[in-house]
């Protein structure tokens, strides 16, 4: 059993507040990720944790217990820093064995944990290399290694494989994840890189500027992101201010239903996923229709769908603000959507961000006209 709480936990370095107030509950067993930008607070709060900064205000709790007090070596908590951090005078063997020689382990134990900590990095056998005699994603491993053995009740990883090539990083990924579920160890793992945290965690935490966004499952911070800072930082997403009239919500010479419960009459923001968008053929354009009509800047074939860029001059109030805002479209690969062509298109879902707290969602009503099932392919 090993859960950890961070509670209003705030870092003040001179001019700057790192961290600000920061909140969250680390179940046990529980793989969270803090995501976001560069400099927004992730490592300071990590370092907190691992008891390298000390905290300005708030508490870091270990099973209910503060640990504020306690010396890093005396953490129940084991940190793997983004930079190699392996003793290059000492063998593999000797920097693993480390920190178990300070607890003043019985050599026989010390052999059996060495020995099966490199096991579950994958590198027995190494024990008698020097870091300088391994690739960088082995001394990771290594690193990993040589956290794990120490049996902590929270593993801290900050940004470990971001100096590793993209094949590597995500075959680590991948073996880290394999042996935190095995070993159900709670782990907080930084990261900027959205794609590392969407696949490891259990739960997201982002951040912004030192504070926390949104904590929530990936597949709802992905869906349903809580703000329009999280919106537009996690994956793909079009963002277009509006103006409300009425039940109707003004973007440019177009207009799209307003939400019920929408108080709000100014600062409204829409968020549209690209996938989100369902493009009409030009023969299948219904009559009286007001679908946003664009033409195909690029059309980008990935392999298994196709990315289209699209200018929709009616959007914006001008040529060159639509130009430089061409609309992100994710459509299936067997789409003939031509670069140059005419394109007809609508949002079936979107997001509406206004000062209130919760964004709404909307599954799109006013195309009802529109015979999808004839037209979704
Ligand atoms: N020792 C320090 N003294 C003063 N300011 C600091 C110190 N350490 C960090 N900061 C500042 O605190 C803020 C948060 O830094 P932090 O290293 O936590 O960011 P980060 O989210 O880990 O960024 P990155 O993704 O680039 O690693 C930054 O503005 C940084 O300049
Ligand atoms: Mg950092």
């Amino acid at each position: 059993m090993s859960t950890l709480e961070l509670v209003g936990l705030t870092k003040k370095f001179t001019g700057v507040t790192a961290v600000n107030d920061v909140n969250l509950s680390v179940g046990d067993g529980e793989f969270v990720c803090i995501l976001g930008p560069s400099g927004c607070g992730k490592s300071t709060t990590l370092r907190m944790i691992g008891g390298f900064e000390e905290a300005t205000a708030g508490d870091v709790r270990i099973d209910g217990k503060s640990v504020v007090d306690i010396p890093p070596n005396h953490r129940p908590t084991a940190m793997v820093f983004q930079k190699y951090t392996l003793w290059p005078h000492m063998r593999v063997y000797d920097n693993i064995a480390f920190g178990l020689r300070l607890r003043h382990t019985l050599k026989e134990e010390i052999d059996r944990e060495v020995k099966s900590s490199l096991e579950m990095v994958g590198l027995s056998g190494y024990e008698r290399r020097y870091p300088a005699q391994l690739s960088g994603g082995e001394q990771q491993r290594v690193a990993l290694a040589r956290a794990l053995v120490l049996k902590p009740k929270i593993l801290l990883l900050d940004e470990p494989f971001s100096n590793l090539d993209a094949q590597l990083r995500v075959r680590l990924r991948e073996e880290l994840h394999a042996i935190q579920r095995r070993i159900q160890i709670t782990a907080i793992f930084v990261t900027h890189d959205q794609e590392e945290a969407l696949s490891l965690a259990d739960r997201i935490a982002v951040m912004s500027a030192g504070h926390l966004e949104q904590i929530d499952i990936p597949s709802r911070i992905y869906a349903h992101p809580r703000t329009l800072f999280v919106a537009d930082f996690i994956g793909v997403m079009n963002i277009f201010s509006t103006r409300r009239e009425g039940n109707m919500l003004h973007i440019g010479q177009y207009a799209i239903s307003a939400p019920g419960g929408l108080d709000s009459t100014e600062k409204i923001n829409i968020a549209v996923r690209p996938e989100d968008f369902l493009p009409i053929e030009p023969d299948q354009v219904p009559n009286n229709s007001f679908l946003w009509q664009g033409t195909i800047d690029q059309s980008i074939d990935l392999g298994h769908y196709r990315k289209v860029l699209v200018v929709v001059p009616g959007l914006y109030p001008d040529e060159a603000t639509a130009i430089s805002h061409r609309l992100k479209i994710y459509t299936p690969k067997a789409s003939e959507l031509k670069e140059g062509a005419r394109i007809w298109l609508y949002p079936t879902r979107y997001l509406v961000y206004s000062d209130r707290e919760e964004p709404i969602e909307v599954h799109n009503q006013a195309m009802k006209t529109v015979n999808l099932n004839e037209l979704q392919r």
